[in-house]
């Protein structure tokens, strides 16, 4: 309780009444009261400081007596907020039958309590705060906990306001399951999105945020390169990860099938926020066990997951699409900003580079660092450099690479067939040109949607290959585009 000082931040010359009537005010009056106290606050309180000590205090205590005996025990309006377990036992034995706060895990709590008063007329506007008057009285600014965390820093974030509002209730602590999965096209954001997530969702919910990630190759303007120091390669690794994170190594030297039980233990009255990012690089039973550890999550813990287009996923999942207009043109404006070449380029010029790069937000901002580099001095050189998939440094091969590599026999026909018109074809007529029987190609081009491969037209009667993907293919696979 140290009123006096906030009213002196407010308010320099100090009140117009003596200190003595003005600390009585504000402990009669003020409608919520937090007592953050000291030991000596509470001897205070209990009148069993020396003479001539800690008067003030004194004042306020006499007078918070006086409400609760005035109300014949029934207390509302004042609440003990603690910071440790330890302190609790300074309690005042007037104050210590009543409920308190522990200040970190019932941060919400505490808002919510302050809120109360505020709906029912009783409390303060924050507006009304901000101009604090002699006889008004300051809620006290509780101290902000930002989270321990080793969430990587991002570059540039834009938009995403949609996808953010989708995602944050899956990661308050009140909401049912274990958290969500981000999935979508390489390149789309999905990292950049899930940190930010991470970070608006933990203020006053999580007290340590987990990042992990299993992606082993990252790409940035001028190649790929190697990420894998800093990466999980597997299920047991990542969960061996966490544990040294909850500084419980001896975890990581249990047997395998043990260490998701004794995690869970440890996880049990934490509250963590695991964010596991690029989960496409598990194996698919590592991906399965993963997903069967997330369903035992504490409640008080959350995950959000990244990972490129996965099949088995189980939960709460958002598809992330391309990056809108807006967002990207602010994209290019911040890129522009080191970079003089882009910066001249017409506004026509961007608009076609953000719809021939399909939204995609990695092949975006690679395309823009190419303009002034090389030899590309504008954004139509980036594009046709884009297009030529040059050797050593190739984002389509860096996005798509994977994707063809795991296509079935049926499924190298089907994009075989699409890869060269421009216009969407029927699928009776992909059926007919790439030999596989039309079910076959309903299901196959079904799940080439899912993993942003091919786009269906007119109710899924026509489909055309993601224009990126055609270029990709015809580069990287000829031989594939000449069966046809
Ligand atoms: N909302 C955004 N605003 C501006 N730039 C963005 C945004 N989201 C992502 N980017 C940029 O796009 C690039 C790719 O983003 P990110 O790594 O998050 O994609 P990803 O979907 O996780 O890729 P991968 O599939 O390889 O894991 C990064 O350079 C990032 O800075
Ligand atoms: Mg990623």
């Amino acid at each position: 309780m140290i009123l006096d000082q906030f009213l002196l931040d407010a308010k320099a010359g100090g009140p117009p009444e003596d200190w003595a009537k003005w600390r009585a005010d504000q402990a009669n009056q003020t409608e919520r009261v937090i007592i953050i106290g000291s030991e000596s606050w509470f001897l205070c309180y209990d009148g069993k400081q020396p003479p001539g000590t800690g008067l003030g205090a004194a004042c306020e205590a006499r007078n918070l007596r006086r409400r609760i005996y005035r109300n014949a025990g029934i207390n509302e309006d004042i609440r003990v907020v603690i910071f440790d377990e330890a302190s609790a036992q300074h309690i005042s034995a007037d104050l210590e039958l009543y409920h308190r706060f522990h200040a970190d895990r019932d941060f919400d709590n505490i808002l919510r309590w302050l809120n109360d008063a505020e709906q029912n007329g009783k409390g303060m506007k924050a507006k009304e705060c901000q101009n604090m008057a002699p006889h008004s009285f300051a809620p006290i600014p509780l101290p902000s906990f930002s989270p321990r965390s080793n969430l990587p820093t991002i570059q540039r974030f834009f938009d995403r306001e949609t996808e953010l509002a989708k995602l944050l209730p899956d990661l308050h602590p009140d909401a049912t399951g274990w958290g969500a999965l981000i999935d979508g096209p390489g390149g789309m954001g999905k990292t950049t999105l899930a940190i930010r997530a991470a970070e608006l969702a933990a203020p006053g919910h999580f007290d340590d945020i987990v990042f992990l990630s299993a992606k082993q190759t990252a790409m940035d303007p001028h190649g790929p390169h190697d990420e894998s120091p800093f990466a999980v390669s597997g299920f047991t690794q990542m969960l061996d990860a966490i544990a040294r994170r909850l500084q419980k190594p001896e975890i990581t030297q249990a047997p395998a099938d043990e260490r998701p039980r004794l995690l869970i233990d440890a996880l049990t009255g934490t509250r963590t926020l695991l964010v596991l990012d690029n989960l496409e690089t598990l194996t698919d039973a590592d991906q399965r066990s993963l997903f069967a550890f997330l369903s035992h999550l504490p409640r008080t813990c959350k995950a959000l997951l990244t990972s490129r287009p996965l099949v088995i996923a189980t939960g709460r999942r958002l598809k992330l699409q391309q990056l809108d207009q807006a967002a990207a043109l602010q994209t290019l404006a911040d890129i522009a900003r080191d970079n003089p070449a882009l910066a001249a380029a017409p506004e026509p010029d961007r608009l076609r580079l953000i719809t021939q790069t399909g939204g995609n937000t990695l092949l975006l901002t690679w395309t823009a660092w190419q303009v002034g580099s090389g030899y590309c001095t504008t954004i139509a050189d980036a594009l046709a450099h884009l297009r030529s998939c040059p050797q050593g440094n190739d984002p389509l091969q860096f996005i798509f690479g994977d994707l063809l590599a795991r296509f079935t026999p049926e499924e190298e026909r089907i994009v075989a067939t699409l890869s060269y018109p421009t216009e969407p074809i029927p699928v009776t007529a992909i059926a007919e040109i790439s030999g596989v029987d039309e079910p076959t190609t309903r299901r196959a081009l079904k799940l080439l949607t899912n993993r942003s491969i091919v786009l269906p037209q007119e109710g899924e009667e026509k489909y055309a290959l993601v224009p990126m993907v055609a270029e990709f293919i015809r580069h990287a696979r000829p031989d594939m585009v000449k069966q046809m």
